[in-house]
């Protein structure tokens, strides 16, 4: 594994984890912790994560981007979704990514991301990024987040060792890019390979339904939308839902 890496058995949340060790003691870029378990895994909007034991990817990671401006915090999100998708895409297709933090295969979540960044000022001081890939899951408990598992789409079975190694090597590498300031490199792949990138669909505002179809999502992680009128409607998190 090219980077320090921590196994556990199990832990509450590998993201409160890390977090916990890099206060303790000087942690290097990239240090990742991965646990076959936790008892309390956390989600977005404060949902709970689950997932059987050992069966599917969980795990954190840190970087110190301090060369990143706070207000283009969501790059970080963009490169870590491309570096899944990309992986994802090796064993099937239909893989997309769902802004603004999910991965998906068809209709459904495959992989979810909580990152919690540290800022300082008007920079990026620590990013924790926490990964949940659905990999080996023959059955789901709760069908809340429309979970599906790579097992569930191709019948095999996967190293998730190998799964993990293959994404964060990806990573550093649209970390380097992000590092070089690739910005619109990162967003036109990132635009290429949105859940729903083309047509109009349904979406859900605070007046309402309507349909529209993405034009772009902007660097501090805006939606930009193009309702059927032609009238553009932009949102920032949770502020609009996909029906
Ligand atoms: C979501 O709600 O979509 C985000 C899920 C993030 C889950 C991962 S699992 C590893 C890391 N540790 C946590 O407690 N959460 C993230």
């Amino acid at each position: 594994f090219p980077f320090r890496l921590v196994h556990l058995n199990e832990t509450s949340s590998t993201n409160s984890y890390l977090q916990a060790l890099c206060i303790q003691q000087p942690v290097e870029e990239l240090t990742t912790v991965i646990t076959d378990f936790q008892t309390a895994g956390r989600g977005q909007r404060g949902n709970s994560w689950e997932s059987q034991i050992g069966k599917n990817l969980l795990f954190s990671f840190v970087l110190f981007p301090k060369f990143l401006e706070a207000r283009r915090q969501f790059l970080i999100s963009q490169i870590i979704s491309l570096a899944i998708k990309d992986e994802l895409d090796i064993y099937t297709t239909d893989i997309s990514i769902k802004w603004p933090n999910d991965i998906y295969w068809k209709e459904k979540k495959i992989c979810g991301m909580l990152i919690e960044n540290d800022l300082m000022g008007k920079l990026i001081n620590q990013s924790i990024a926490g990964i949940g890939i659905n990999i080996n899951q023959e059955t789901f408990f709760s069908q809340a987040p429309n979970p599906v598992s790579l097992l569930q789409i191709t019948q095999k079975e996967y190293d998730i060792f190998t799964i993990l190694k293959n994404i964060m090597i990806r990573i550093q590498d649209y970390y380097t890019l992000l590092q070089q300031n690739q910005v619109e490199l990162i967003a036109n792949r990132y635009k290429e390979s949105l859940f729903r990138k083309n047509g109009l669909h349904l979406y859900k505002d605070a007046n309402g339904i309507f349909l529209a179809r993405i034009v772009q999502v902007e660097p501090e992680g805006r939606l930009i939308l193009e309702d059927e009128g032609l009238k553009k409607r932009d949102y920032m998190f949770k502020e609009v839902e996909y029906i």
